[in-house]
């Protein structure tokens, strides 16, 4: 029988030590995940399952309009890749089409209407995962989405307090005021959202695959609806969309093996930077004030590095060998002041800010009885994405295009820099922080990722910090635990409010820090973990998700 300790919600409920273990942000999703590990399925089906349903239930986080990586790691051989499902820049993309003469930013070029939306990848990423990894055919993993999409479910308190939020891009959107308002208004708690031109599309992926998207009918609807809306799809930039298999980043912590995320997401390089470098000081716990301001300098010159290097390795050359080595972590390390925060005009930056929408995208892990393991970060960007619904499939396109960089000094909506490597191009991925991560010890393995952003990296750098310096797991303590975070620009450390003492903060601050209180909590940590000695598996769900409003 399987079962869930902690937080996540179970099918079954049932009080036994648990083999296989599932967290995701939504019961739906993380009961149908499970029953398909009840099927028959492995972990590969569950996570097909997962992200389909995640998809019509969470449709302001990720879906079939947007994109992701899932990270996998096979039991019988440990083979482990990276399914690269990130969006594609269309081939008609310039950068002229996103900034004026003067190289002034077009108002929510990149974040509404047609032209902020990348080719989707998670119709094919889930096709793949099924023929490639899984057990089960698309009909059996996607039919608890398709049943979703089409009876309808009722909203929970964070899709209405989402759906509030974004109620403008929601009734100026495509389709969206039909689709997700209620007469115009966010819905409250309990309304019955059906979508049933989204459970025709899922209908065609379970039946021809991802044939079933990214040709006929729903891919001349995408296009159709994107030129309408002011972008410039083609037929061919759907047809030609391709998964691409990559090695994940793998390295070392303090005896753990870490494995992360590859380019195009930034996360598993610039996670390894910065957990290179905490291991020449002898951090213990990374939030006492000393630490802090280690863990901050490292997160300083990882992002530095995200700015300067950064972008889709198959469009430019980057020295990631050089990057997460440990010889380079030397050299950073040694730049550290232990006393003084290194100021930013070391920095040479100019940035113009940019305005902040959301900080959204959904994660889930996943690990079955025979030790099967999926981390999956899927997101549209921001809520609701470019808030573009083509009309007959009920998809709700992205806008990813703002992860790319517009041009030196100009921030992105999570305030992230970047330069030529992220530089717009056609069939290019922008640069993500999607940091799904496997870490692996003698007392077992935890997959573990986050929502947020920039700040799923300094999310998921914690979550390793805290695993590792536990002699015995409590993940709920570890997806529950207080955050800061910092991203070399802004020269500021957002901390969560109500979470570190005036101590802590006068601490800080006396070391050259500006701290930021942000209004919120943030993160919606989904974590799994599997014992190395027995077997036994548990799962946590981050608290924040629900019960505490948290992004
Ligand atoms: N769209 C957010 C990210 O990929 O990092």
């Amino acid at each position: 029988m399987l079962a869930l300790a902690s937080v996540a919600v179970s099918a079954t409920g049932a009080d036994v030590p648990a083999r296989a273990a599932i967290a995701s942000a939504h019961p739906l999703a993380t009961e149908a995940g499970y029953k398909m590990l009840q099927q028959g399925g492995n972990a590969f089906d569950a996570a097909v399952t997962v992200a389909a349903v995640l998809g019509v239930v969470e449709p302001y986080s990720a879906g079939l309009g947007g994109g992701g990586f899932w990270l996998l790691h096979r039991a019988a051989d440990k083979f482990e890749v990276m399914v690269d499902a990130r969006e594609t820049a269309p081939a008609a993309i310039t950068n002229s089409l996103y900034v004026d003469e003067n190289g002034v930013p077009v108002p929510g070029a990149t974040l509404k209407g047609g032209k902020a939306a990348g080719i989707p990848g998670v119709p094919a990423g889930l096709a793949h995962l099924a023929r490639r990894y899984g057990r089960l055919p698309l009909r059996v993993s996607l039919a608890p989405a398709i049943a979703l999409a089409r009876d309808g479910f009722n909203i929970d308190s964070r899709f209405a307090r989402i759906a509030k939020v974004r109620e403008s891009l929601l009734l100026e959107g495509v389709n969206t005021a039909r689709i997700f308002l209620d007469n115009n208004h966010a819905p409250q708690q309990g309304y019955l959202l059906r979508q049933p031109q989204l459970a025709a599309t899922l209908e065609a992926i379970a039946l021809q695959g991802s044939n079933g998207f990214y040709l006929g009918p729903v891919a001349q609807a995408l296009v159709g609806a994107v030129k309408a809306a002011g972008g410039m799809w083609q037929e061919s930039d759907l047809s030609d969309y391709k998964i691409v298999e990559r090695a994940p980043v793998r390295f070392s912590y303090r005896g753990a093996t870490i494995v992360s995320a590859s380019l195009p997401s930034s996360g598993g390089v610039t996670l390894a930077q910065t957990l290179n470098i905490l291991e020449q000081f002898p951090l213990v716990d990374a939030r006492n004030p000393a630490s802090a301001h280690l863990v901050i300098e490292a997160l300083r010159r990882g992002f530095q590095d995200r700015m300067r290097y950064l972008g889709d390795s198959d469009f430019v050359k980057v020295p990631t060998a050089t990057l997460v080595g440990k010889s380079y972590a030397h050299s950073r390390a040694a730049s550290i002041d232990p006393n003084l925060a290194t100021p930013i005009d070391a920095l040479s930056i100019t940035p113009l800010a940019a305005k902040s929408e959301s900080y959204n995208t959904t994660h889930y892990s996943v690990i079955d009885a025979d030790g099967n393991r999926v981390g999956a970060t899927l997101s549209i960007n921001s809520w609701f994405g470019s808030g573009v619904v083509a009309a007959d499939t009920g998809v709700l396109l992205n806008n990813e295009i703002d992860d790319f960089s517009l041009g030196a000094g100009l921030a992105n909506t999570y305030h992230l820099l970047g330069g030529a490597a992220n530089a717009i191009a056609p069939r290019k991925r922008p640069l993500s922080s999607m940091s799904p991560t496997f870490v692996e010890d003698a007392k077992g393995v935890m997959v573990i990722g986050a929502p947020g952003g920039s700040r799923i990296i300094s999310m998921v750098l914690f979550g390793v910090l805290d695993y590792v310096n536990q002699g015995k797991v409590d993940l709920l303590g570890i997806v529950t635990a207080p955050r800061y975070h910092h991203q070399c620009w802004p020269d500021v450390v957002e901390i969560e409010p109500d979470s570190f003492s005036a101590e802590w903060i006068a601490a800080l601050t006396a070391k050259g820090h500006q701290l930021k209180p942000v209004n919120r909590k943030w993160g919606n940590m989904q974590a799994v973990f599997k014992s190395g000695v027995d077997g036994a598996a548990q799962a946590a769900s981050d608290p924040r998700g629900f019960d505490m409003g948290g992004y």
